[in-house]
């Protein structure tokens, strides 16, 4: 049986809810799909480094062909217009621009991304560009990385250099990609690089993390005057395994405050969250005067990447903040062993809407790994990703409705891709890659069908205005 969503009528009843000027498209970033990682005098970053250590990776690969994307980026991007996506998200390799992480500027690499924004606009494809999407340049990496408050000025050098030749060729500047992420599951979980267990260098990246922003944001704006500039951050509700019990519901708010508000309430509204800050104790970071200022000023739009929700118990005598996500049974959980549940996103769109005034949202990454299976006859139905993306939009267009300033979906991802510690094994593309063959791009049935409503969104839209 198909879903409403998949009937003719029921895809261009959804399309037709997209305002005119509404993004739909797909997003990457640099080290997950470009590979030629030696190429035009690109310099290491600190991903090479880890991807090197016996046991980081799950299946013991590297980026250094990954989608083969660095050289493949004229038929790539002839693939994102013939899906009628309006817009792309990418990223800029630090290390290809300034291989030693500042100083000297390596104009290949910023040749490439002048190719590919100019080829983006030559497609009717707004570019939104990410600077920082974790690959640290290794020599900055060496000088102790996001410990050292310098790496912050040494990445608004790099904002600059990026900014000053793209300008306003570029629709959407996001500074990072997920600083907790960088952070946490970098400095803290261990499993991206540098790959330590240590809770206070978490806080303190994090810190440096998002004063990096801070101190980008005015870099760019000397260099646009059109260009949307902002951050993109992960999000995702918490929710207490037991409603009723009063250590779980504690924990979720001390979940949703490491996650969530640790992150926003620094750019929103100029200070870190107290709660959060005593529940850290010792690990708090060092904050210098000015700091909070630089980093809480004004952004234009704000980026987030929404997966799931967690679901969670507390766990007594645990370090903070406490907790276990558990699984909720009946419900579906991808590859990655995400909850499909596209309520989470209705609820944090409209948090962010109601509680922090987010001027302007756009959803910079939103998707499924399931594990796909190429067909003998060359296809791939993936009807777990289509319902996933199926729930997802309807719930975009719903928060459009109610009033959310939001101006685009992008899909993460547009190919499968290097799934960081997880390496190749993990699929989100809507396009499936045949990694041994060629590096063939297969279109799966999720991305046919997110294809035509993208395709059908352009019409309506064209109609509507
Ligand atoms: C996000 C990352 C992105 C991708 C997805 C699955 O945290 O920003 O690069 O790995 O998760």
């Amino acid at each position: 049986m198909p879903s409403p969503f998949e009937t003719d009528a029921g895809l261009l009843a959804l399309a037709a809810r997209f305002p005119a000027g509404f993004h739909l498209g797909a997003s990457t970033s640099a080290f997950q799909i470009e590979g030629a990682t030696r190429a035009d005098g690109r310099g290491r970053s600190w991903w090479d480094d880890f991807c090197d250590q016996p046991g980081r990776i799950a299946d013991g690969s590297n980026g250094d062909v990954a989608c083969d994307h660095y050289r493949r980026w004229r038929e790539d991007l002839d693939l994102i217009a013939s899906l009628g996506h309006n817009a792309y998200r990418f990223s800029v390799a630090w290390p290809r621009v300034l291989p030693q992480g500042r100083g000297a500027v390596n104009s290949a690499g910023l040749d490439h991304y002048e190719r590919l924004v100019d080829g983006l606009l030559e497609r009717g494809i707004a570019p939104y560009l990410t600077l920082y999407h974790w690959d640290l340049p290794s020599p900055l990496a060496k000088a102790g990385g996001w410990q050292v408050r310098d790496t912050a000025s040494a990445f608004a050098e790099f904002a600059d250099v990026v900014a000053r030749r793209l300008g306003d060729r570029v629709h959407s500047y996001a500074t990072l990609n997920e600083p907790r992420c960088a952070a946490f599951v970098g400095h803290l979980e261990g499993r991206h690089a540098p790959g330590w267990q240590d809770g206070a260098a978490a806080v303190r990246a994090a810190h440096h993390l998002l004063l990096a922003h801070g101190l980008a944001m005015p870099a760019l704006r000397a260099n646009t005057r059109q260009a949307r500039c902002g951050i993109v951050l992960d999000v995702k509700p918490y929710d207490p395994a037991d409603p009723n019990s009063a250590a779980d519901v504690a924990a979720a708010h001390a979940g949703d405050g490491v996650f969530n508000r640790w992150f926003l309430d620094p750019i929103f509204r100029g200070h870190y969250p107290q709660d959060v800050w005593d529940g850290f104790g010792s690990w708090a970071p060092e904050v210098h005067a000015g700091d909070m200022a630089a980093i809480a000023a004004p952004i234009d739009t704000l980026g987030i990447n929404y997966y799931t929700r967690a679901v969670v118990s507390a766990v007594p005598g645990e370090v903070y903040p406490g907790l276990v996500e558990v699984r909720v049974p009946g419900q579906h959980y991808s590859h990655m062993g995400w909850e499909d549940h596209p309520d989470g996103l209705r609820r944090m769109l409209r948090r962010l809407h109601e509680d922090y005034r987010v001027p302007d949202l756009f959803i910079a990454e939103n998707g499924a790994a399931e594990p796909d299976v190429l067909s003998p006859e060359g296809r791939v139905d993936d009807p777990a990703r289509l319902r996933y993306l199926q729930g997802h939009l309807a719930v975009v267009a719903e928060a459009i409705e109610a009033g959310v300033p939001l101006s685009a979906h992008l899909v993460w991802s547009l190919m499968d891709n290097f799934e960081w510690g997880r390496g190749y094994v993990p699929r989100f593309g809507l396009l499936y890659v045949d990694y041994a063959n060629g590096q063939r791009r297969i279109l799966k049935r999720s991305g046919a069908w997110h294809s035509a409503l993208a395709k059908a969104a352009l019409t309506g839209g064209a109609a509507r205005s």
